[in-house]
């Protein structure tokens, strides 16, 4: 009998009895799948962390990349906004840096965001009417109706490359 249980034939019998007539053995196999079921469970569960940290890493980088260019737009569009908020109702007080802070990173826009080498001649012509509205806001600064309808257009260059390449 002990012989028996130490080969495991003791759990064989109700498999056995059901009929399935595994040949003999078959029983230590059955017990031996415990360990097994375990063994694929911790798998899986470093199998699905392993992939998270993947997936998180590849999210920081892509991230990463562009952190540039969303900072940059965010910053015009803060820049803009205020700009055309002073230009109707405070006679473009303070719009001097607002307009400084437009050329320049206008003009860095083909940097942050390289479309091409040479560059798609389109994007660079989106580049190229902001750049123009925004010196053309800056040096009329003395007239702020004029201003106003330079940073109208302005914001029209946004939209024109949002709608094309965003
Ligand atoms: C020549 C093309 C071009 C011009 C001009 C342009 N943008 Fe963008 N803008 C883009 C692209 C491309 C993206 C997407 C960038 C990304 O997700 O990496 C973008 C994204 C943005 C975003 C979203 C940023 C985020 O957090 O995801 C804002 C806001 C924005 N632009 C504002 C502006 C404003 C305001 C102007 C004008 C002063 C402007 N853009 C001019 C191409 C342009």
């Amino acid at each position: 009998m002990e012989a028996l249980v130490d080969r495991g034939e003791i759990v064989d019998g109700p498999v056995h009895a059901r009929g399935l007539g595994k040949p003999q053995g078959y029983t230590a196999d059955l017990v031996a799948k415990e360990p097994l079921r375990m063994r694929f469970a911790i798998v899986l569960a470093i199998g699905i962390l392993v992939g998270a940290i993947c997936a998180m890493t590849a999210a920081t980088i892509l991230g990463q990349r562009h952190a540039y260019p969303k900072a940059l737009m965010r910053v015009l569009k803060t820049q803009l906004g205020d700009a055309r908020t002073a230009a109707l109702d405070a006679g473009c007080a303070g719009n001097e840096r607002r307009l400084a802070i437009l050329v320049s990173l206008g003009g860095d826009i083909a940097h942050a965001i390289p479309h091409g080498d040479p560059p798609d001649r389109v994007f660079a012509r989106y580049v190229d009417e902001l750049q123009q509205a925004t010196i053309a806001a800056r040096d009329g600064a003395a007239d702020c109706k004029a201003q106003g309808e330079a940073l109208t257009r302005a914001a029209n260059a946004c939209e024109s490359c949002h709608r094309d390449y965003r």
